[in-house]
């Protein structure tokens, strides 16, 4: 089957241009000024839209176990949220059990997303239990796909490492062609602050916020960049940087020519700790935007969208991490900490960094394709297959109306979710249809993918930008 998309302004991290793109199958295969219509069984006019590649979004955690329940978004209810926000590929995070391998951590996330993917997947492995042979392990991950693992720095007593399992990730990662990522945040010094906040009696919960503070992130990702220095410039990838202090320690890892990147979320640019005080309605509202690192201050979104103008945050995520409000949030009502971490946004991403990014003027439309495909391809071992449009690139596009208005609800999202977090919005920039490998999935309002077409990426070692 082949399909041209005709008279459609492609953009790429690099150029923005009226062309027409041939698909051939699944792949990408002339891009040229008039094609001829003659050459495709199907022709999509993309007059007055724009053509991206498909969005990358490689900080997701689908159907993953937390404390006896599961995020709310299994692989076909998140699949089809971030179709419809016009991601085409994710990477999720597969998590080691104590004891447990690499390789059964993998096989265990892909069995969840197998049958249900309508999207393209990979996995990152987070390591909890560094044994010799886990060691061993992380240098045959390239061969089985994974060319990423993740190191907790926080949720004491059940994720989080200690450094000497940092360090040792770090030099092994280093040596096999595989990128480490950190979640970094001081868990000792937030379990302690956690016990005296609920020992004073403070149970709401800001006092997420209040027990996580923005130092505690700065001190952690300092340290892991100086440990990423020392255990010979290891690639190091801070996840959901969150505020300034944080992004300092990253750009002075960047300004010694350390291979340190990072990444912010989308929520971390539009909300601040003050959502979680909740509303005059429902105190406890504010559990819905409760997510490790927390919300910040209205200075550190400043300093989030400098670093993504002047590149010193590679790429914009979701940490799409979804908990239901009414059976999920309020197990937490009686304590902040019993609260699941983390919040949804897997389907929001584009067009709220379209209107806050583009449409403000902060950025053109190829940096913002840089940071929601071409960089998170690039780094995490997808480019050129995924992150741009190529010849021989997998035929993964958004036909995307920039100025098609909406508004953000929980009524019209595609997620499982019963709150968006971004409820009221109104935004610009929306998708017209998605393709994955050539295929289209979303068409207008109408889903057209099975259950089982999105397919495990094998992904390469990085390509350090
Ligand atoms: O609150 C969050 N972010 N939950 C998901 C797990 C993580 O730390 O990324
Ligand atoms: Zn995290
Ligand atoms: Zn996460």
């Amino acid at each position: 089957m082949k399909t041209l998309i005709k008279n459609g302004t492609l953009v790429t991290a690099a150029d923005a241009y009226v062309a027409d793109l041939l698909i051939d199958g699944e792949t990408i295969t002339l891009i040229g000024a008039n094609l001829d219509p003659a050459l495709a069984d199907q022709v999509i006019d993309a007059t007055g839209l724009y053509v991206l590649p498909g969005g990358v979004d490689v900080h997701t955690h689908l159907d993953m176990p937390w404390r006896g329940v599961r995020s709310a978004d299994d692989f076909f209810t998140g699949h089809r949220a971030a179709a419809f926000g016009g991601t085409t590929t994710h990477v999720d995070f597969s998590v080691q059990s104590k004891g447990g391998t690499l390789r059964e951590a993998v096989a265990t996330w892909q069995g969840n997303a197998k049958d249900k993917a309508i999207i393209d997947y990979g996995f990152h492995v987070a390591i909890t239990d560094l044994t010799d042979a886990v060691m061993a392990e992380i240098a045959e991950l390239p061969t089985i796909g994974v060319t990423s693992i993740k190191m907790f720095m926080a949720y004491k007593d059940s994720l989080q490492v200690d450094d000497m399992t940092l360090f040792k990730s770090f030099q092994m990662a280093k040596n096999s062609g595989v990128l480490s990522l950190v979640h970094a945040e001081n868990g000792d010094a937030i379990e302690v602050l956690t016990e005296q906040a609920l020992t004073a009696g403070n149970h709401e919960p800001i006092y997420h916020a209040l027990t996580r503070p923005p130092e505690l992130e700065a001190e952690a990702t300092a340290r892991a960049v100086w440990l990423a220095k020392v255990a010979g410039d290891a690639p190091l990838f801070v996840v959901h940087c969150t505020c300034a202090d944080a992004l300092a320690a990253v750009s002075a890892g960047r300004a010694r020519g350390q291979s340190v990147y990072a990444e912010t979320c989308t929520q971390y640019l539009f909300f601040t700790k003050d959502d979680l005080l909740g509303s005059a309605e429902d105190a406890f509202n504010g559990a819905k935007y409760v997510c490790s690192p927390p919300l910040r201050e209205k200075s550190d979104q400043v300093a989030l969208w400098r670093g993504l103008v002047n590149g010193d945050l590679a790429s914009v995520s979701t940490d799409h991490c979804p908990w239901r409000y009414e059976e999920q949030k309020k197990l937490g009502l009686e304590s902040f900490a019993k609260i699941p971490n983390g919040v949804p946004g897997i389907e929001d991403r584009l067009y709220m960094l379209w209107e806050g990014g583009v449409r403000s003027g902060r950025m053109t439309p190829s940096h913002f394709v840089a940071i929601t495909a071409t960089n998170p391809a690039k780094l995490f071992g997808l480019y050129p297959k995924k992150g741009t449009l190529a010849v021989g690139s997998d035929a993964d596009i958004v036909l995307w109306d920039g100025d098609a208005q909406h508004t953000v609800s929980a009524a019209t999202h595609h997620s499982n979710m019963d709150y968006n977090l971004f409820e009221g919005y109104k935004v610009h920039g929306k998708p017209v249809k998605v393709l994955v490998r050539g295929q289209v999935v979303v068409d207008g309002d109408q889903l057209l993918a099975e259950p089982g077409s999105g397919q495990f990426v094998h992904r390469s070692s990085p390509l350090l930008i």
